[in-house]
């Protein structure tokens, strides 16, 4: 087994997409965050998903994810997500509240619309102080869509 993993959070399909990237380049396993209750996919429903997003932001909320995620097996793990209300969706602090990933390799990612990271690259840091987290790869959501494979290769590179 690889012993890199990515693991990502998507609604509409385009940190998806860049794990899938970043799987593809490096050979690494991936693996889906997976919510107990689905958020809406459908765009057209866009408000309603950022007022349910806005409603777990204000009250603190740790939506439960579904699937067991094997993290032991992994040294170094891609964390990806989009952009939610400036900083990552609050099932990623349920991932942190779960999962200890002392001594394991973070290397982040995440879509926006222009909010690039919004500092949640140090949050990370700071609710894994024990883990080293590596420099992250916003990508924009329409470069996601169409292609990230030029950005996600120099990034690679760039971390070696
Ligand atoms: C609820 C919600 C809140 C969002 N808040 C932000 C934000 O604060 N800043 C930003 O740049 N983009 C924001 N976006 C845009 C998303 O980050 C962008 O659409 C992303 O590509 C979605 O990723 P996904 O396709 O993996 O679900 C928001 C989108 C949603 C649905």
């Amino acid at each position: 087994m690889s012993k890199e993993l990515v693991l990502y959070f998507s609604v509409y399909g385009t940190a998806k997409a860049v794990a899938e990237e970043i799987a593809k380049q490096t050979g690494a396993d991936l693996k889906e965050i997976e919510p107990v209750v689905p958020y809406d996919s459908d765009r057209n429903h866009y408000n309603a998903l950022a007022a349910y997003a806005k409603k777990e932001h204000d009250e603190n909320m740790r939506p439960a994810i579904k699937n067991e995620i094997n993290i032991a097996d992994y040294d170094t793990i891609y964390i990806g997500y989009p952009m939610w209300w400036y900083t990552f969706p609050m099932i990623i602090y349920t991932l942190f509240d779960k999962y200890d990933f002392s001594g394991k390799t973070i290397i982040p990612f995440n879509t926006h619309m222009g909010s690039r990271d919004g500092g949640t690259y140090k949050t990370i840091q700071k609710l894994e102080p024990n883990a080293k987290v590596l420099r992250g790869l916003p990508v924009e959501m329409g470069t996601a869509e169409s292609s990230s494979a030029l950005a996600v290769s120099k990034w690679l590179n760039s971390l070696k």
